[in-house]
């Protein structure tokens, strides 16, 4: 057997010998994804082709902590039910054994490409090597090899290819360490897919690594969103380990952008990746975790997973700002309608739930989620606070955004251990794992608005 097989093979057996355990985790989420076993990071090659909905991640099965990544692959026709696929790509050649890393997917000559980054360590030395597979039914993969070195000047902290096709030709945005180790973003073009010209650097400034870099055009508007490493907190910016977030700006030979903006204001949110589908969407995945933050401390470790992505999200430019809303099909998870009114305790709210609090008048309010979360919000100052128990030692913590103009909406996903927040339509959002106590199941709402409150399907 080669070490593909040998190495699918093991997974396999990974997945079944933790099947139950896994199962049987009260926080185990059961509309959003989540690693069958095993640990899941960032979203990877998310694309619409021929109608599907293909959607990869970055998955170590054999331990909850991070190594040589697997690309997991699944499928959907609308975005609510998924399809677990084979796995696309294993690190079993000499180019990638250390992990198959962050990449994108683009569709060309009817065939699927996946471009990714080849992770090497030997004796603790790096190498990065940019890989391309194609597969001409969407299932099976072939590698295709080193397409890309590494060029002069930079680390080997050089990472998640994204390949995009504008005018006829394809270009390539790569995550970079420069030499005197800041952060980056250099670019290629070609004509082929094969033969790639390398252009230099499109964007630099601060932080001294920037990851899992996405360029693309949002209602008239050039965007690069990346996820920069090295930022020191700034007042109510940057409480994350590592942040994700967007510049605008101008796209000649280089990128002169503004200023940068955090994408989300939760916990646990990082390496977002987004696609256009065919009906024209810019669609977000991104993952809810982020790398070094209190990992070790996740209470799902002990059922052998950890981390889930988030719901995929609609952006769109409003303002000179980047709204994210629930893609609209999400509305097919509505289950059961519990409430339509105003508030002030809610009792037994399943852990699979929606709430819809709008017409939001008065000054302040606030909502608490399973005696865990707090939501708090001030028109006055025009904030919104999240609090909820540090994972590791229990002590509060909050994050906190600000609205433009004034708190009209906050609508709500739950799903177990998480929480994604959607303030005003998307305007601010906040994203992150919720472990309350299991027999928790008490939503209070001390607010002026119209609530509803649904409970959701199960599609997981
Ligand atoms: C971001 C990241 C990427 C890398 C991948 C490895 O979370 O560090 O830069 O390709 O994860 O899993």
């Amino acid at each position: 057997m080669d070490r593909d097989q040998e190495l699918r093979q093991k997974v396999q057996q990974e997945v079944e010998k933790h099947q139950v355990t896994v199962a049987s985790d009260p926080y185990r989420p059961t509309y959003h994804i989540a690693p069958p076993v095993g640990l899941i990071n960032d979203p990877n090659g998310w694309i619409q082709w021929h109608g599907i909905y293909h959607l990869f991640y970055q998955w170590m099965p054999f331990k909850t902590e991070h190594g040589a990544k697997f690309w997991a692959h699944l499928s959907s026709t609308n975005l609510v039910d998924w399809e677990e696929e084979p796995i696309a790509l294993a690190p079993s050649d000499w180019f990638d054994k250390d992990g198959c890393y962050s990449g994108s997917a683009i569709s060309h000559d009817d065939q699927l490409h996946l471009f990714y980054t080849g992770n090497v360590k030997n004796n603790s030395v790096r190498e990065t090597y940019q890989c391309l597979a194609t597969s001409n039914d969407g299932v099976h993969f072939d590698k295709k090899g080193v397409q890309i070195e590494l060029p002069n000047g930079f680390t080997a902290h050089f990472r998640d290819p994204k390949v995009w096709k504008e005018d006829g030709k394809f270009y390539m945005v790569i995550g970079a360490q420069k030499e005197d180790e800041t952060g980056s973003v250099v670019w290629y073009k070609s004509e082929d897919l094969r033969d790639w010209q390398f252009q230099g650097i499109l964007a630099e400034g601060f932080g001294y690594m920037w990851e899992c870099p996405d360029f693309f055009s949002l209602d008239g508007q050039n965007v690069l969103l990346f996820s920069p490493q090295g930022l020191k907190a700034d007042g109510i910016n940057y409480r994350n380990v590592y942040q994700s977030g967007y510049v605008l700006g101008e796209w000649t030979d280089h990128f002169a952008f503004g200023a940068f903006t955090e994408l989300d204001r939760g916990f646990e949110f990082y390496a977002p990746q987004t696609t256009l589908d065919e009906k024209g969407r810019r669609l977000l995945f991104g993952w809810m975790g982020v790398p070094d933050q209190k990992e070790e401390y996740h209470p799902t470790k002990k059922h052998h997973w950890i981390h889930q992505l988030t719901l995929p999200r609609e952006l769109k430019l409003k303002h000179g700002k980047i709204y994210q809303k629930p893609v609209e099909e999400l509305v097919q998870l509505r289950d059961k309608f519990l409430v339509n009114t105003h508030g002030p305790t809610f009792k037994s709210i399943p852990r699979a739930s929606e709430m819809l609090l709008n017409e939001i008048s008065g000054e302040k309010g606030y909502i608490t989620i399973f005696d865990y979360a707090t939501i708090d919000f001030d028109n006055k100052k025009r904030t919104i606070k999240l609090s909820r128990p540090a994972i590791d030692n229990g002590e509060i913590e909050e994050r906190v955004g600000i609205v433009e103009k004034e708190l009209k909406e906050i609508h709500i996903f739950i799903d177990h251990s998480s929480i994604e927040i959607f303030i005003n339509g998307g305007e601010l959002v906040f994203t992150s794992r919720m472990f309350a106590d299991i027999s928790h199941s008490t939503i209070e709402v001390q607010a002026q608005g119209q609530l509803s409150l649904w409970s959701l399907k199960q599609k997981f």
